[in-house]
């Protein structure tokens, strides 16, 4: 409905009110974006009022009214591009400015876990506040670069917006980022010919050349900060779905890939690699905890993904990482449960075989195999631990999976629902796993934090060598609260064991 024109002009004035108390508590311009978009699901978005984003954390969001009436549609509009912008992460505060009425909220996890719930805090928090209040848990991945993140991460929201907003051909929702991954590794390869594959018109173009033109050449950029900008743009595209398409959190991801320790040279897989995330934490690892030579990265790393989306954000986040350097990318789209081509749309491979691996790190969908995955039963095929029934679930067929792409002596970090290490119709791949391989670690993870699962997960350790005897095995379960530094602790003691 359209709104009345006093009604905006009232809008108009609380959100000047609100800049100006944002200065008053000590927040300068970079640290909020006004009109910042925030996507609900593919094809349908809003604009939140202010974001406030602080060392690329989005931190606040703040909605305007213009009338002290409206408080409570506010406070719904707030809540809901909190948690949309980041469901298994919601924005932290809300801020609800209504006429002359201000009032601050503080996410506060529920007692299953599951869900977020915003309590009213006294009074507006100032920078220092609000940043003393969250003391950022920030994995390594978000501390370095910060600035220039941020920007990355401005401009290429402006980017997408951009893009979608064409509408001759219209590049709506998942097109549009599509089309932006599009235009940024033509950019970083220094190859235009490959923009015509875009669908992104000469206007629209010139558009996006203007807007990066501040960053001069984007394939000599050192492309941490851009890829992990890049990687942040993609994240409200990852809702669930048919595939179990969601982020991974960036502790697990950091724990899984420390705990396994890539090292260089060494080939590293993930099957259902989603937009990345453990490939971008073991390309980190091997640049800094092993001082791998940047041009010998790319051709470590291997991923696929059954979904076009997920592989071409794996793709472009790697591209931008790795600029110049990722020639010998191997990322594709292909179902990571067989190494043969099945489908017709999987791409041609080369090293996509079993034993192949000297790591293999994944967060796979769980659940029923989905439909057009029938071809395994109907080929006979039945997990190795010889039970029949529920053990053709997702999970177990990608533990099968993991443990068959390794080779001996190979590592694995897997998440896990926790139903494989507790539910009784599952102990035949309990038996068969022991047998098979050595469990070192088995992390049981807070509730809530895989926001499109109702299980709850584990991040499980492996080597595919016979156990022996008196093998140890480390249990541990974390809270949401400190996850990181307790998953770090868990790592000093698992080091120490083996
Ligand atoms: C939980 S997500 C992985 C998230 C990833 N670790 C990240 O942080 O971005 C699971 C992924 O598995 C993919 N997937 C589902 N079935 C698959 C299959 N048979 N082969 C390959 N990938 C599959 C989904 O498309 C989804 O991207």
């Amino acid at each position: 409905m359209p709104r009345a024109v006093g009604e905006e002009a009232r809008e108009a004035t609380v959100k000047r009110r609100v800049r100006k108390k944002l200065y008053e508590l000590g927040y300068d311009d970079a640290d909020w974006v006004e009109e910042a978009k925030v996507t609900f699901y593919p094809s349908r978005d809003g604009d939140a009022d202010f974001l406030v984003c602080i060392g690329g954390q989005p931190l606040i969001v703040i909605e305007a009214e213009g009338d002290e009436k409206k408080f409570e549609d506010g406070f719904r509009q707030a809540r809901a591009y909190a948690v949309a912008y980041n469901p298994e992460n919601p924005i932290p505060f809300l801020w609800v400015a209504a006429g002359k009425l201000d009032k601050m909220f503080r996410a506060q996890p529920t007692q299953t876990g599951i869900g977020v719930r915003y309590e009213p805090i006294d009074r507006l928090l100032s920078r220092e506040e609000l940043l003393d209040a969250i003391k950022i848990e920030k994995p390594e991945t978000f501390q370095r670069d910060l600035q220039l993140y941020e920007r990355f991460l401005n401009v290429f929201q402006k980017a997408l917006r951009i893009v979608q907003e064409q509408s001759r051909p219209n590049l709506k929702g998942e097109l549009g980022l599509r089309s932006l991954a599009g235009y940024l590794m033509a950019k970083v390869k220094g190859d235009d010919s490959e923009l015509r594959k875009t669908k992104i018109t000469k206007r629209t173009l010139q558009q996006l050349d203007k807007l990066f033109e501040q960053f001069g050449d984007l394939g000599r950029h050192e492309g941490w900060a851009m890829a992990y900008g890049f990687r942040q743009i993609v994240r409200p595209f990852f809702r669930g779905g048919e595939y179990g398409r969601y982020f991974t959190p960036p502790e697990v991801i950091q724990f899984l890939v420390s705990a396994t320790d890539p090292k260089p040279k060494e080939r590293i897989l993930d099957f259902a690699c989603g937009s990345g995330g453990f490939l971008g934490q073991a390309a980190r690892h091997l640049l800094e905890t092993h001082k791998a030579p940047p041009d010998e990265i790319a051709e470590c790393l291997f991923g696929c993904d059954i979904d076009d989306t997920c592989m071409i954000a794996t793709r472009t986040f790697l591209e931008l990482m790795l600029p110049e350097k990722q020639k010998k990318l191997n990322i594709w789209r292909k179902d990571g449960l067989t190494a043969r081509k099945r489908f017709g749309w999987e791409d041609e491979v080369e090293g996509f075989d079993e034993g192949q691996f000297d790591v293999v790190l994944s967060n796979p969908p769980a659940g029923k195999l989905p439909s057009d995955f029938g071809f395994l039963e109907s080929e006979g095929y039945q997990f190795a631990g010889k039970g029949k029934g529920r053990q053709n679930l997702y999970e177990v067929a990608f533990l099968e999976q993991a443990i068959k792409m390794v080779k001996d002596g190979g590592r694995i970090g897997i998440v896990l629902p926790e139903g494989i290490f507790a539910n009784a119709q599952l102990k035949p791949v309990r038996d068969w796993l022991l047998k098979t391989v050595t469990v070192e670690a088995v992390v049981s993870l807070p509730r809530g934090i895989f926001p499109f699962t109702p299980s709850k997960m584990c991040a499980v350790v492996m080597r595919k060598v016979k156990p022996r005897k008196k093998r140890r095995t480390l249990l541990a379960e974390v809270s949401r609260k400190g996850m990181l530094n307790q998953l770090q602790e868990i790592l000093k003691t698992l080091k120490e064991c083996h």
